[in-house]
């Protein structure tokens, strides 16, 4: 099966899913590998492109993160605000209806991250987009999936059902991505391929192949929070 990843896809996947039918979509708690990897840094700027129902942008905001959340699909969004504001955390979320293929923020972020996230264009393309969005000193932090040929269900990552397989040009590995990452400008801190096990809505259960890529972009000069600690960097 093919897809075409463009907005009325996304848009028809989160209105089955908020219908009961789109698997495991927009489950609650945050992608593990977000703490593991920015659970360290200080809180500054945050983007979380393609975010889908917003548990990493809730889970940053949380933290005291100010989070700028992307996605391309209404009906996601609008279920992200409304967990929000169950959460209490809105004042430091803004949500943006956008195609992260041709937007431009207008600025830098200290963090930037996706997860699962794989628009119309090639997959590394849109990771060199968001990549640019990292502010010097800041931290790019991209999780996807790898392509299985050979699995029974899943990997498409958590927000996805088992028996739902995207397709080789959806899922880069982790070699692929830091060939990207020009080490002049980057320190690549994770580049990992990893297996784990997720459980939908209906308990069934899903084997997901993941691709964890953590890099800062070198910098020379660096910004303070309100206590003089460099945002984005680690907490010392
Ligand atoms: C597999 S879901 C992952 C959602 C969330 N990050 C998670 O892990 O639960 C991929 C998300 O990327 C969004 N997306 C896909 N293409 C996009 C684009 N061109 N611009 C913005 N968002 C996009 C989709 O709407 C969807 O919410």
């Amino acid at each position: 099966m093919t897809y075409e990843f463009d907005k009325q896809y996304w848009e028809q996947r989160w209105r089955q899913s908020g219908a009961g039918g789109g698997g495991s979509m927009g489950t609650g708690a945050p992608n593990p590998y977000l703490p593991r990897e920015t659970g360290e840094l200080v809180p500054g700027t945050a983007l979380d492109a393609g975010c889908g129902a917003g548990a990493e942008a809730i889970w940053l905001a949380a933290r005291g993160w100010r989070v700028t959340a992307a996605d391309i699909s209404p009906a996601a969004l609008t279920r992200a605000a409304e967990r929000a504001r169950v959460s209490g955390v809105s004042e430091r979320l803004r949500w943006v209806e956008t195609d992260l293929s041709a937007w431009n923020p207008g600025m830098r972020f200290d963090l930037v991250t996706t997860h699962y996230a794989h628009p119309a264009i090639p997959q590394l393309e849109f990771y060199d987009r968001i990549a640019g969005w990292v502010a010097p000193g800041g931290t790019l932090l991209i999780v996807g999936h790898l392509h299985d040929h050979g699995a029974a269900g899943g990997g498409h990552g958590q927000s996805q059902g088992p028996g739902h397989h995207p397709p080789a040009e959806a899922s880069a590995t982790a070699a692929a991505i830091t060939a990207r990452l020009d080490e002049t400008a980057w320190e690549v801190l994770t580049a990992e391929e990893c297996d784990r096990t997720v459980t939908g809505h209906a308990g069934e259960q899903a084997h997901l192949h993941d691709v964890v890529v953590r890099a800062t972009r070198r910098h020379r000069s660096h910004r303070a929070d309100e206590h003089g600690r460099r945002v984005g960097a680690p907490v010392t």
